[in-house]
């Protein structure tokens, strides 16, 4: 398999006005998880080893940089948000029952889900000294926003299984919280303590939320039709665990009465993994991918126009480099294949 780390990834290109920003970033994350107790390094090693593409630190590092000046509480707070992230990943793929992330096996899969329940907790907990350590109540309460609406986010798609009628307003609300808040919250604090706020601060944070709408977008058309070998995670389990996501919404919605009620009888019978390459050469065919695709782009779009108008009232020669990096990173969003 190959990696997903931001070097892999073709990410580490972009993240270039921040090399030495996200080098300090991930030095303050090895520092806070692996060198306080020892008796939990191997669980947060195993969770860390590959890193991911990193992308809510870059969010947070560019952000900064495009709206001001980035300082040591940018580092706590990207570090904080890779910590948050990856402990609900850690949950989720309890929830999902899945065997492999970043290219290892998940801590459920190793381990048990007693221990990813915890190692879950430890994560987003520790973060939470991380946040602590910037002594700004706007920020925590901020994190703690966050948070609430990634959790609740997760428990809405959890409730809704086998549930095979959402409409895509109910797919934006499931997304809108279990991934975007997250996006969100790390452009809001790089552009609020790069000294973003009002109109330029609601700015980025929306901007924030149509890239992490997109990127959930994306990445269920990737749990449909991507390659493992590439994401380097356990594929197909939305269809197996009864999820239902935007491509398979959109083909619902436009098939024939007939095509409909034989693919909901599968789908209620439930669909193993094997099934998959079946179901991703349906919604292929039926164009339903395409259209799924084509939401994400317009939220790109409305990204990169949102990221325009601010780069026209405020951009300095410091903060051309990280628009760039911010309009790149909203294309690769959609380009991606990992
Ligand atoms: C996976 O996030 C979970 C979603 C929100 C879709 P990423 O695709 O950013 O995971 P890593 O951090 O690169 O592993
Ligand atoms: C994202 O949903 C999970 C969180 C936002 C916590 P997915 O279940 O689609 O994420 P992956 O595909 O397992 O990474
Ligand atoms: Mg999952
Ligand atoms: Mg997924």
């Amino acid at each position: 398999m190959s990696e997903t780390t931001p070097r892999a990834a073709g990410l580490d290109f972009l993240y270039r006005p921040i090399t030495v920003e996200m080098e300090a970033t991930t030095a303050l994350l090895k520092e806070r998880l692996f060198g306080l107790d020892p008796a939990f390094s191997e669980y947060l090693d195993h969770s860390f080893r590959l890193g991911g593409k990193r992308l809510r630190p870059a969010l947070t590092l560019l952000c900064g940089k495009a709206a001001g000046a980035v300082d040591r509480r940018h580092y706590l707070c990207a570090a904080a948000l890779e910590m948050i992230h990856t402990g609900s990943l850690v949950h989720d793929d309890i929830l999902d029952g899945a065997r492999f992330r970043r290219r290892l096996e998940t801590v459920n899969a190793r381990w048990d889900s007693q221990r990813a329940v915890l190692v879950g907790d430890l994560l987003i907990t520790r973060a939470f000294d991380l946040i602590c350590e910037c002594e700004d109540l706007a920020l925590f309460r901020k994190t703690a926003e966050c948070c609430r609406a990634t959790v609740e986010g997760e428990l809405l798609q959890v409730d809704s299984i086998g549930n095979f009628a959402l409409t895509t307003a109910d797919y934006r609300k499931i997304v809108g919280g279990k991934t975007a808040a997250l996006l969100e919250c790390a452009t809001h604090m790089g552009a609020y303590l790069g000294g973003a706020r009002g109109e330029a601060l609601s700015a980025f944070e929306r901007f924030g939320a149509a890239l992490g709408i997109a990127f959930q977008i994306v990445d269920d058309i990737l749990d449909l039709v991507g390659d493992e070998a590439k994401t380097g995670k356990t594929l197909g389990t939305d269809l197996v665990n009864k999820k239902e996501t935007l491509p398979l919404i959109l083909y619902l919605q436009n098939a024939s009465e007939t095509e409909r009620e034989e693919t909901l009888k599968r789908l209620e019978a439930g669909v193993s993994l094997d099934e998959r390459s079946e179901f991703a050469a349906l919604l292929t065919a039926s164009g339903a991918v395409d259209a799924a695709r084509a939401e994400a782009d317009a939220l790109v779009d409305e990204a990169l126009e949102i990221i325009a108008k601010q780069r026209e009232t405020g951009e300095t020669e410091e903060s051309a480099q990280a628009f760039d990096a911010l309009e790149a990173l909203a294309r690769f969003v959609v380009k991606r294949d990992k």
